[in-house]
């Protein structure tokens, strides 16, 4: 439905009843004046009529249907390539609530900065209205937000990535609480202007109110600086809701393991961005590990609360996946390349000769192709200049329901309970393969001084190791300490209900050897060390105690399958003294930055450590 704008009227559609949406939407039209407001219903034609839109704006191209049906590819601006953390604020009332680890400006202030900047953003072009809900439409874990948008991308990217449409309405009724998330690419065109392929501006905002729930992102229209369910409303402003309301919103995958006695088991886990979680949620269990079964519930978010019985039960808030691309293929993640075969929306990768994509380790290069920046790309041209056919961080977006091994659960408005929880950062040395915390505080130490290298997710240097607290850095909406000391409150409650806490595991697939290169095979065979976990929970795994927890001994994997030596078991689980004393130091410099509200049981499990160490 376009509606003209007549004066402030946005012509709410009569199904929509929430007068506090109407009095937003329209407050909001007024102030970004948009030449008209569309009010969005989830429907497959307006997806297709989009798509269409903007297939004669340039902005997409649809790929050869005789190879990759339904399907578009999206290339952006190069200065839109990513999540701009630096640009990232979280506006806290006062600095403390937002801790050190987050951009902050005064809401007053910030509200001050962007008023100019959304005033007259839409001018010439359409806010769109997409109601969406995080999670099964009416689960007692989902929320409802809506984003207004002045980019059709987004629009059809949220209709894969989140439950958007009508149906939103009906949850939302006349006075249901809802996130709005306002959102525009920042580019106003004059009477007559022709538009670009991929609007935006340089200068960009990704502004977060946590007491007052909202979103405003200006100027870019990339992954989770635009699509505001996602890391925006589910991590940031949800972490600020979960912190209230006694749950957690985390940056996990949650997959279901099924043993070949029938028994199911899940597990939620926590992985710096593009560190494998789409990998790992869609494992394939390799030779030597017949019938067992892994199923994906979610790929990047989990949102988790406690039930009446003290489980924790846990939904993916999203409904699609947008997973980085480069590195994907059907050695790494077969059934990931098996939901790609149609319906997906992929931006920045390359484009064929015979109109379908192609990124790096994908599969045997091209001859020829169309890089992400409209440039040919030939393998020699990559080898003399290092162009990429893709950018590192290409993306594809694509619904759960394409995935061969989605859980039969992952729609169940009642979540699924909890088992274990992994952390597992990237880290080319010190880290072991994995190990088992002794109690929830030593796990919750373990996961908030998670250190990881940097990949292409966000705009920066990559490969350097930052802290990376439950790989919730870019995510936390509010003061880190705080976010540890609630989860650290969680325990106890759950403890003290009498019900049994999931375990808590870190996992480092990424150690290299002498001649740099990975030791440890990852992908499928991440299935060996899963299995551990497993056991462990049943108490029918053995393993080996150290100074900073429980890891498996050799043995106590299951080989069958693979050749992996002893001397290699070795290399990614060694724990190596001098290089354990200067991690250590690296978590004493973490606990000085977030030093306003640690939990003291922190510095105390380090102290423990450094003295089993020094024994
Ligand atoms: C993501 C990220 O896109 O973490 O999931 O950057
Ligand atoms: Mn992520």
């Amino acid at each position: 439905m376009n509606a003209p704008l007549k004066g402030l009227s946005v012509n709410a559609p009569p199904h929509v009843k929430n007068e506090k949406l109407i009095a937003w939407v329209s407050d909001m039209a007024a102030l970004c004046k948009p030449d008209s407001v569309v009010w969005c219903d989830g429907s497959n034609e307006e997806y297709d009529r989009l798509c269409q839109q903007m297939v004669d704006a340039g902005t997409l191209q649809r790929l050869n249907p005789a190879k990759r049906p339904n399907s578009y590819l999206a290339t952006s601006d190069v200065n839109d390539v990513a999540r701009v953390e630096d640009r990232t604020y979280i506006c806290s009332e006062k600095k403390e609530d937002a801790g050190p680890t987050n951009n902050w400006m005064a809401p007053a202030e910030m509200r001050a900065t962007l008023q100019p900047l959304f005033d007259g953003c839409m001018k010439g072009r359409t806010m769109y209205v997409v109601p969406f809900s995080m999670g099964p439409l009416g689960s007692p874990i989902a929320h409802i937000g809506i984003e207004l948008s002045d980019s059709p991308y987004v629009v059809v990217n949220m209709k894969i990535m989140t439950r958007m449409g009508k149906a939103v309405y009906d949850v939302l009724g006349a006075d249901g609480e809802f996130v709005p998330c306002m959102h525009t690419v920042g580019a106003p065109l004059e009477p007559g202007q022709k538009d670009v392929s991929w609007p935006c501006n340089t200068t960009k905002y990704i502004v977060h109110y946590p007491e007052t729930r909202e979103i405003w992102s200006y100027g870019s229209g990339y992954g989770g600086n635009a699509l505001l369910g996602k890391k925006c409303f589910a991590l940031r402003i949800a972490s600020n809701m979960g912190r209230d309301e006694g749950w957690l919103a985390e940056h996990m995958l949650i997959l279901g393991v099924t043993n070949p006695q029938g028994k199911k088991y899940h597990v939620a886990a926590a992985f710096p961005s593009a560190c494998g979680k789409t990998n790992f949620a869609m494992l394939i269990p390799p030779a030597g590990f017949e019938g067992w079964k892994v199923t994906t519930i979610g790929d990047d978010i989990a949102w988790i609360k406690p039930a009446a019985d003290g489980k924790l039960r846990a939904i993916n808030p999203e409904a699609g996946y947008f997973g980085v691309a480069p590195g994907t293929n059907t050695q790494t993640n077969p059934n990931c390349m098996a939901s790609l075969d149609r319906d997906v929306i992929f931006t920045n990768v390359a484009l064929t000769d015979d109109g379908d994509v192609w990124w790096e380790g994908m599969s045997e290069p091209p001859a020829h192709a169309i890089d992400w920046q409209g440039n040919d790309w030939t393998p020699a041209i990559a080898k003399e200049t290092g162009a990429k056919a893709a950018h590192p961080n290409a993306r594809f977006t694509v619904g759960a329901i394409n995935n061969p091994a989605l859980d039969d659960a992952w729609d169940d408005p009642k979540g699924v309970a909890i088992d274990a929880f992994i952390f597992g950062g990237r880290r080319s040395t010190t880290v072991p393969l994995v190990t088992e915390a002794r109690n929830w505080v030593e796990g919750v130490y373990m996961a908030a001084t998670m250190g990881s290298e940097t990949t292409a997710a966000a705009a920066g240097k990559q490969g350097v190791v930052r802290r990376d607290p439950f790989a919730m850095l870019p995510f936390a909406g509010y003061n880190m300490s705080d976010y540890f000391q609630h989860w650290l409150d969680l325990g106890t409650r759950l403890a003290a209900s009498g019900a049994r806490l999931p375990k808590i595991y870190t996992t480092n697939w990424f150690r290299k050897g002498a001649d740099g290169k990975f030791v440890w095979p990852g992908y499928g065979e991440n299935m060996r060390v899963l299995k551990w976990m497993i056991d462990r929970i049943e108490g029918q795994a053995e393993g080996t105690e150290h100074v900073f927890g429980v890891s498996p001994r050799y043995e106590d994997l299951n080989w069958k399958g693979l050749a992996f030596s002893a001397e290699q078991f070795d290399t990614v689980t060694h724990i190596d003294k001098a290089a354990w004393q200067a991690e250590l130091k690296l978590h004493a410099e973490l606990f000085q930055q977030l030093s306003h509200h640690l939990p003291k049981e922190l510095p105390e499990t380090k102290a423990a450590i450094e003295q089993r160490l020094a024994a």
